[in-house]
């Protein structure tokens, strides 16, 4: 099965000139849906995460299904002010402006193996944030993963840490 059948394109979304790549589509069909997951989950099982971290709001989509079927625990990873208790934040910068992300501060144990999964790589930006909130955290990130790569943005450059999706349009 060819998951690119089941990603929708929608141009001009969220602003002219940008292309969005739309896994509704993909999670309406039970057997592509099941089928991706399948696929990813082999991918993240090689990295013996302890834990998956799923990056809001797509991200859920993708690491909540993942650990269920790997059998491990899954972590939010929050727009800021959107979870209680004790947080731990990672504020990096934008074009213009800046952004958060947060978990909860008793998510991830030191040395705990985290692989951070989202829908889409892009830029890399919120995967690279991600990554860094995790560390400040004590943790080990082994990997990122994603259903979608956009090589062209060269996202995966800016991580340390392996990359693998399952497709990617150049
Ligand atoms: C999209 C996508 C990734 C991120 C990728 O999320 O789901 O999380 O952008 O872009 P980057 O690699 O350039 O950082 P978005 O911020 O649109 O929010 P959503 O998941 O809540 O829809
Ligand atoms: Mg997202």
């Amino acid at each position: 099965m060819d998951i690119k059948d089941h990603i929708r394109q929608i141009p001009d979304f969220p602003k002219p000139g940008i292309n969005f790549y739309d896994i509704s589509t993909l999670l309406a069909h039970p057997d592509a849906w099941q089928v991706s997951m399948g696929r990813l989950a082999k991918k993240v099982a090689a990295w013996q995460p302890d834990v998956l971290a799923g990056i809001e709001s797509r991200g859920f989509l993708v690491a909540a299904p993942l650990a269920l079927k790997l059998g491990m625990g899954f972590v939010m990873v929050r727009k800021p002010n959107k979870l209680p208790g004790d947080v731990k934040s990672h504020t990096y910068d934008l074009e213009y402006g800046s952004d958060t992300v947060e978990i909860q501060a008793d998510a991830v144990q030191p040395g705990q193996r985290v692989v951070i999964c989202d829908d889409l790589l892009a830029t890399g930006g919120t995967a690279l944030a991600a990554i860094n909130l995790f560390r400040e955290a004590g943790a080990e990130v082994v990997g990122v993963a994603s259903i979608i790569e956009l090589s062209f943005l060269e996202g995966r450059k800016r991580l340390d840490v392996p990359f693998d999706a399952l497709i990617t349009y150049d």
